[in-house]
């Protein structure tokens, strides 16, 4: 068991050492925040229980000062394909370079966060905690690997480090669980959502576009909700009925029938798999408990070791129905189905708007993803509840999620460059009614685009707004298929690259929001090419000079 394992670590600290000292060190690799807030309630937690803590970002934490640390907590979430988060990026190639140091005298204890129906589950986590040992480290209290769900097991994770501290530092006090308990709550969040009233639901494109994105406005009024230009919000989503009555019919089970969804919640089959658990998305893990469930061989068969490929290929745009359908019959109880469903995770979206401009309000820019996959249409699970099944007057199970990762520059002078296409233009919204709002001086240029003009300019009106009173200082847009050769954002930025260079020289901070795979590492790479043609630099030099700009928090980006 976990605290089987957290014991025989700790007889590994020799009896005689002397006592380790009360000061704490945390430091959090965050892409969307949940890592920075784990640090931060861990951190009022250490704090009750005398310790004396300094929380950090690892990327403002000066790796030099590693050697000089005895107590060491790490949380950090993983990224992609078992990426680091930005903020994590160089003090993990700090930890795997050859500079880093010896810390035999150092106890730590990592937290690892991740979703596991990546691949490359918890990986950055796993990366430090295998890191930190070889170098010499003690581990004080086992790694925990935290699937979305992560209140529980952080929770969990954070008693053990607490008892296995009080053990290491000779304190012969209890650890006071009152402070762990406050500290993981608050009013309205994550795992408390504010049942929120949508106010407005529009579809941004005109006739016979090949898109679709909602306008949705949504009132906080009540909630003591807050956010910042940058932060996102969280929606819980029903899962679509006609799909749930597919899936019990498949199963042969009775809609009516009465689940325990959790304790002190009893609900029909048919309600917890409309609103509570995750029908939608295939993992391994989940065909692993599948397979055991059902005993089903072929099923078996697939998951043996070697088959990890077949295994991908299979779950890829896949859902449960397919997989009940595909290795039938399954022959289940209700109970015993759901007791292997996960409980749905919230969607998160980038702000379109600011408080100042709206207050107890949030608008939200949400494109609906439907495309076809083994012989049926498929439905983004949240996308399409916002398109095809939320009216104004409808109530939205929503939080807020805080991206210290995405900000407005504190100096209201500073140029700002923002490169959007498609959905990605929410948070420039939110950025544009901010500084609008707070009469900011600094210039602003838009890169927006998408695939026309006529029907998929998202909010034209506004940006031509703001162009006029100055909020706005320059926008260039990309209609990829209104011409023959198709024209992208980066090809804007290439048009304006002496101008760009100039606003970065100037001290510009630069935005990418929208999609990762493709735009947003294209432009990435237009950055480069610019700087380096601008600045004649050669290819390193221009790569160190976007480094250097992130590490300002110059370059941002929120992608997805
Ligand atoms: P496309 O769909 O015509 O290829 C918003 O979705 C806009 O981003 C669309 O105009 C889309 O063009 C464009 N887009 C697609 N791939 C891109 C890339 N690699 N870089 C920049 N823009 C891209």
């Amino acid at each position: 068991s976990q605290l089987g394992t957290a014991a025989a670590q700790l007889t590994q600290v020799p009896t005689e050492s002397p006592k380790i000292s009360k000061e704490v060190t945390i430091l959090y690799g965050s892409q969307t925040g949940n890592s920075k807030g784990l640090a931060k309630k861990s951190a009022q937690a250490l704090e009750a229980n005398g310790y004396q803590v300094t929380v950090s970002a690892m990327s403002d934490f000066k790796p030099n000062n590693l050697k000089k640390l005895q107590n060491l907590l790490i949380i950090a979430s993983t990224h992609g394909e078992g990426d680091p988060p930005d903020n994590a990026i160089s003090f993990h190639e700090f930890l795997y370079s050859k500079r880093a140091p010896k810390l035999e005298d150092l106890h730590f204890s990592v937290l690892a966060l991740g979703d596991s129906s990546y691949e490359f589950f918890c990986q950055t986590g796993k990366d430090f905690d295998a890191r930190l040992e070889e170098l010499g480290g003690t581990r004080l209290y086992p790694r925990f690997d935290c699937d979305v769900d992560f209140d529980e097991p952080a929770a969990e994770w954070l008693e053990g480090v607490l008892a296995s501290l009080g053990d290491a530092v000779g304190s012969t006090q209890a650890p006071s669980q009152t402070a762990i308990n406050p500290a993981l709550e608050s009013v309205y969040s994550r795992t408390n959502p504010f049942k929120a009233e949508v106010l407005e639901n529009i579809n941004l494109n005109g006739r016979g576009s090949n898109k679709e994105t909602h306008h949705l406005e949504i009132s906080l009024e009540g909630s003591g909700l807050t956010y910042e230009p940058g932060d996102a919000l969280g929606i819980y989503p029903d899962n679509d009925p006609e799909l749930v009555d597919l899936l019990i019919k498949e199963l042969n089970l009775n809609p009516d029938e009465k689940v325990n969804v959790k304790q002190g919640d009893v609900r029909t089959l048919r309600d917890a798999l409309v609103s509570y658990y995750e029908i939608s998305v295939l993992t391994k893990p989940f065909l692993q408990k599948a397979a055991e469930l059902t005993g089903n061989k072929e099923l078996q068969d697939l998951l043996v070791p070697g088959k990890e490929e077949e295994v991908k290929g299979y779950i890829h745009g896949r859902d449960l129905i397919d997989l009940v359908r595909d290795y039938a019959p399954w022959n289940v109880t209700a109970q015993e189905f759901v007791s292997i469903l996960r409980k749905i995770p919230g969607r998160l979206y980038s702000i379109a708007s600011s408080l100042a401009a709206n207050p107890d309000e949030v608008h939200l820019t949400i494109g609906a993803v439907r495309y076809e996959a083994h012989g049926r249409s498929r439905n983004g699970v949240c996308s399409t509840l916002v398109a095809d099944r939320i009216n104004p007057g409808d109530i939205l199970n929503v939080y807020v999620q805080q991206n210290e990762n995405f900000k407005l520059p504190q100096n209201t002078e500073t140029p700002i460059i923002m490169i959007g296409p498609g959905t990605g233009v929410a948070p420039f919204r939110s950025f544009m009614q901010e500084r609008e709002e707070t009469g900011a001086e600094g210039k602003s240029w838009l890169f927006f685009g998408d695939q026309h003009f006529v029907t998929d300019f998202l909010y034209q009106v506004e940006w031509q707004k703001w162009l006029q009173n100055g909020t706005l200082t320059k926008l260039d847009v990309a209609f990829s298929r209104d011409t023959d050769q198709k024209v992208y954002v980066q090809h804007r930025m290439l048009e304006n690259s002496q101008e760009l260079f100039e606003w970065l020289q100037e001290g510009a901070a630069v935005y990418i929001c929208g999609d990762e795979k493709h735009m947003a590492h294209d432009v990435h790479q237009t950055l480069i090419d610019i700087i380096e043609k601008e600045g004649s630099m050669s290819r390193e030099e221009a790569e160190a000079y976007l480094a250097n700009m992130q590490q300002q928090k110059r370059y941002q980006r929120d992608v997805y």
